[in-house]
């Protein structure tokens, strides 16, 4: 097959990584792409969010297969585009992407369906909003509807900063996402994040995994894309997993599909535990990143063959085959990120480093300034590895950052530390 994956993230990196590894691949493009992938697949300066540049590309390359990693080509309608020129493709249409694309949304599914999930009130202006909030008092979760790079959720715990957080998204100051604002009850507990492949009607759990949102040690700071990973996540117990699938996945699912909106691809359920009983976060339509990194190390090939049969319908015949292993990611970043950074340094000592079955360096914000390979994103790469214990998946990820000589970049050193106790 001629596949095409759409992103340049590490998420992105480590799908290439696992599709490139099957044999039902030939040739393998993404676009736009980065340095690392460059390594593995022909990378295309497409615009993935105009429909008809992907479409036009597919057709002229004879694409077989789309993968679209990011949610901005989602929202835009990209996979609806694709679909209607006849082109297989992974991820869900614009609709079923509604699931991220809008908190309400995801709320009124939640209703529909009784999914647990916090208790809520949806505003479109200031005052009642204010009035709710000095209702219901703090701690309490502030969050613009719309899709805001990860910039749209408050947890206000104190009232004055959850009057602030109302403020200002009405004020503008995340634009048009923000136009709109859901305000949650604060759960608490311990979160995980649960993947699931879904091919309208069936649904096929992938693997669990915990993110680090927060930039520093111990988490604390601000909340990035996230700082590392890991596989599975000790908190997903069996029953919980299957709670989760009974009482949030498949009652969204049968939701989807009745209003004529089913969802196929990936659906990545946020979810916060306590007491051994999960309630949703909240959903996004695609793979986390970088999550998708330790998942793509753990599970290889057959990562493609899952994508593939829930891109055809076919995941009622799909089995996923574990190894009872453990993989981390730790990333490393431009200093200042989330904040200011700087772009074009540097980064050596990537060459020597292994690219095995346990050991990857995937690239995120990466680009190559003739033969060298410089930074040019927040996140820039995903250091990842597996090992029989998530001590040994650890120990093979650090080892590999001391390697890299990159001056300009920072890590968190306590990547798993829930877990690893
Ligand atoms: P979201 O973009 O909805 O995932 O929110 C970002 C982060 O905010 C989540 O990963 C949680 O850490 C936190 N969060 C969101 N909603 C809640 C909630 N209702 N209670 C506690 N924390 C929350
Ligand atoms: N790592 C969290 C996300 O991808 O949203």
């Amino acid at each position: 097959m001629n596949i095409l994956i759409l992103g340049s993230g590490g998420r992105e990196h480590a799908l290439a990584w696992a599709t490139a590894q099957n044999p039902k691949c030939d040739r393998l493009f993404v676009a736009p792409g980065n340095a690392g992938i460059a390594e593995l697949a022909t990378c295309v300066p497409l615009d993935i969010n105009d429909g008809e540049a992907v479409v036009a590309f597919a057709r002229a390359e004879a694409i077989d297969f789309v993968i679209i990693g990011p949610e901005a080509p989602l929202a835009a309608g990209v996979s609806d585009a694709l679909r209607a020129a006849g082109i297989l493709t992974f991820g869900p249409s614009a609709a079923a992407a509604q699931l991220e694309a809008s908190k309400a949304f995801t709320k009124e599914i939640c209703d529909a369906s009784g999914a647990p999930t916090a208790a809520y009130a949806h505003f479109s202006e200031a005052a009642p909003a204010r009035a709710y909030v000095q209702a219901q008092g703090a701690p309490i979760v502030i969050k613009a509807d719309g899709l805001a790079a990860g910039k749209g959720v408050v947890v206000a715990m104190t009232l004055e900063e959850a009057l602030s957080a109302v403020d200002d998204m009405f004020a503008g100051s995340l634009g048009a996402a923000g136009a709109e604002v859901v305000i949650e009850e604060f759960m608490d507990g311990e979160e995980a994040s649960f993947f699931v492949l879904c091919d309208g009607e069936e649904a096929l759990p992938l693997g669990t995994a915990q993110d680090h949102k927060r930039v520093g040690e111990g988490d604390t700071g601000p909340n990035t894309g996230g700082m590392g990973a890991y596989s599975p996540a000790p908190v997903m117990s069996e029953a919980v997993v299957a709670q989760t699938m009974e009482e949030i996945v498949r009652p969204t699912l049968r939701e989807m599909a009745r209003r004529g909106t089913p969802y196929q691809g990936v659906l990545f359920v946020g979810l916060m535990i306590k007491d051994g009983k999960a309630r949703l976060v909240e959903y996004n339509a695609r793979f986390g990143d970088p999550e998708c990194q330790v998942l793509m190390m753990r599970l290889g090939a057959q990562a493609f063959d899952h994508i593939h049969a829930a891109a055809e319908g076919r995941l009622s015949e799909a089995k996923v085959h574990w190894a009872n292993d453990h993989a981390m990611t730790v990333v490393m970043a431009a200093k200042g990120y989330p904040g200011a950074y700087k772009k074009g340094s540097v980064i050596k000592g990537l060459e020597p480093l292994p690219r095995s079955s346990t050991q990857m360096v995937f690239h995120a914000g990466t680009a190559f300034a003739g033969e060298e390979i410089t930074a040019v994103g927040g996140r820039v790469l995903a250091v990842t590895a597996r090992g029989d214990t998530l001590q040994e998946a650890h120990r093979l990820a650090y080892e590999m950052t001391r390697q890299i000589d990159w001056p300009d970049g920072f890590l968190r050193s306590d990547i798993g530390w829930r877990a690893l106790g």
